[in-house]
This record gives structure tokens, sequence and C-alpha cells, in this order.
């Protein structure tokens, strides 16, 4: 998954996967990048 499309799901995931039961939010943009950077090293 490219790295805007995380960046948009992890900002709040109801908005593009509506129904999901994933509510949590990331309003921190340094925490979504780090997820990000997370996700992309493993
Ligand atoms: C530290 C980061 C994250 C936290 C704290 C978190 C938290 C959660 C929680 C609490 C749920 C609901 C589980 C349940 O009710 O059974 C969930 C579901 C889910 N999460 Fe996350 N999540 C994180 C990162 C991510 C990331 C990075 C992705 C995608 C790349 C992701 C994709 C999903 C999906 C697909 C579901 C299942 C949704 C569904 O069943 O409708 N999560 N997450």
């Amino acid at each position: 998954m490219d790295p805007e499309t995380l960046e948009t799901f992890l900002t709040n995931p109801t908005t593009m996967v509506r129904g999901t039961r994933m509510t949590q939010r990331f309003s921190n943009a340094d925490e979504r990048r780090a997820i990000i950077a997370f996700l992309g090293s493993h």
C-alpha cells in the first residue's frame, strides 16, 4: 500500500473504509509518519 493511502487511512480510518471496526484515528502527523516508516521497513 502506498504511503499516501496509509496516511489517509490512519488519519481517520472510517472516512476511507466505511463500516470498518478500526476506529483508532491518528491525528498526530509525527505518529502517522512513524507507523508508515515502520511498515515500510518490514
Ligand atoms: C498502532 C497502530 C494501530 C492501532 C492502535 C490499531 C487499532 C485497531 C483496532 C482497535 C482495531 C479493531 C479491532 C477489533 O475490533 O477487532 C483495528 C482493526 C483493524 N485495523 Fe488497525 N490499528 C493500527 C494500525 C493499523 C494499520 C497501519 C492498518 C493498515 C495498514 C490497520 C488496519 C486495520 C484493519 C484492516 C482492521 C480490521 C477492520 C475491520 O475488521 O473492520 N490498522 N485496528
